[in-house]
């Protein structure tokens, strides 16, 4: 029987890319995500192209839905081997105007939704008594803060946190945590920064563009595929070696 892997956010962006990655890998997949269809699109294609994948409508933010998803997943799909906490939001604006909701909303769905993923993830292991990977997404902004994404680059530094505490917890029961920092990703959720980026400098999007481009050293933006392989290799037999770290996926922006 193939090895689960349960992988959040999966209904489009990165995350859609590691689902389809982990599944070309050997994996059953649990398709996640907030919006019901798009997961059942993911899972439609990645069963199309002869993998094994089931989707499950849920908000990371609810902890009892992150349980019982594991506990629906390991019934249709098999053991766990593998959780992948990528579901994420952003918002950009400045600390002063940032409100309450939006910030209450971010830590909710980032933050406490990655805690959620790794306590049913690790409860589940040790009902295995197998060991396991947890991956989990931070950030470039949770190395190195961003202006006007205060609350984002907070969920991402508390990220990589517990990404560190979780990993000294499991190493006993061989169960690894690590966490990925992607720099600059096109997707849905970077047009909305860079949108919203470019209103508040006052400059058009396309510039705003330009400016990010000028950090990256390798002179092009991440694909969604430059994060599925360091997450596809953190699962790896390769990777059995590495917990509590975080890896850059950032083209050269970030150096420490
Ligand atoms: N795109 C980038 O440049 C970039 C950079 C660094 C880190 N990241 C991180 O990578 C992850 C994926 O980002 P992306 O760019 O693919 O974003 P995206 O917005 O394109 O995709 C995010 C997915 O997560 C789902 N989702 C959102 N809230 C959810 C919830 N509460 N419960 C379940 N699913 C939910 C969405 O429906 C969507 O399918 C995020 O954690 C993000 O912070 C992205």
């Amino acid at each position: 029987m193939t090895k689960l892997a349960i992988v959040t956010g999966a209904g489009r962006g990165i995350s859609e890319a590691i689902a389809k990655r982990l599944s070309s890998d050997g994996f059953s997949i649990a398709v996640v995500d907030i919006d019901g269809k798009n997961a059942k699109k993911v899972a439609q294609q990645i069963n199309q192209n002869g993998g094994n994948a089931k989707d499950y409508n849920i908000d990371v933010s609810d902890r009892d839905s992150v349980f019982a998803t594991v506990n629906q997943a390991v019934k249709d799909l098999g053991e766990l081997f593998a959780y992948i906490n990528n579901a994420g939001v952003a918002f950009i604006d400045s600390i002063l105007d940032s409100s309450p909701s939006d910030i209450k909303r971010l830590l909710d769905v980032n933050l406490l939704g990655t805690y959620w993923g790794i306590q049913a993830a690790g409860t589940q292991f040790k009902k295995q008594k197998s060991g396991g990977r947890i991956v989990n997404a931070a950030s470039l902004a949770g190395v190195e803060a961003s202006a006007l994404q205060s609350a984002y680059s907070a969920s991402k530094f508390g990220i990589r946190g517990l990404t560190q505490a979780a990993s000294k917890e499991f190493a006993k029961d061989q169960i690894t945590v690590n966490a990925y920092d992607p720099g600059v990703v096109r997707t849905q959720l970077r047009d909305n920064i860079d949108k919203k980026t470019s209103k508040i400098k006052g400059i058009s999007v396309e510039q705003q563009q330009k400016d990010v481009l000028k950090e990256i050293s390798l002179g092009r933006e991440a694909t969604p595929e430059d994060v599925a392989n360091v997450v596809s290799w953190y699962v790896s037999s390769q990777a059995s070696y590495i917990t509590g770290q975080s890896m850059l996926i950032d083209g050269g922006m970030h150096f420490s």
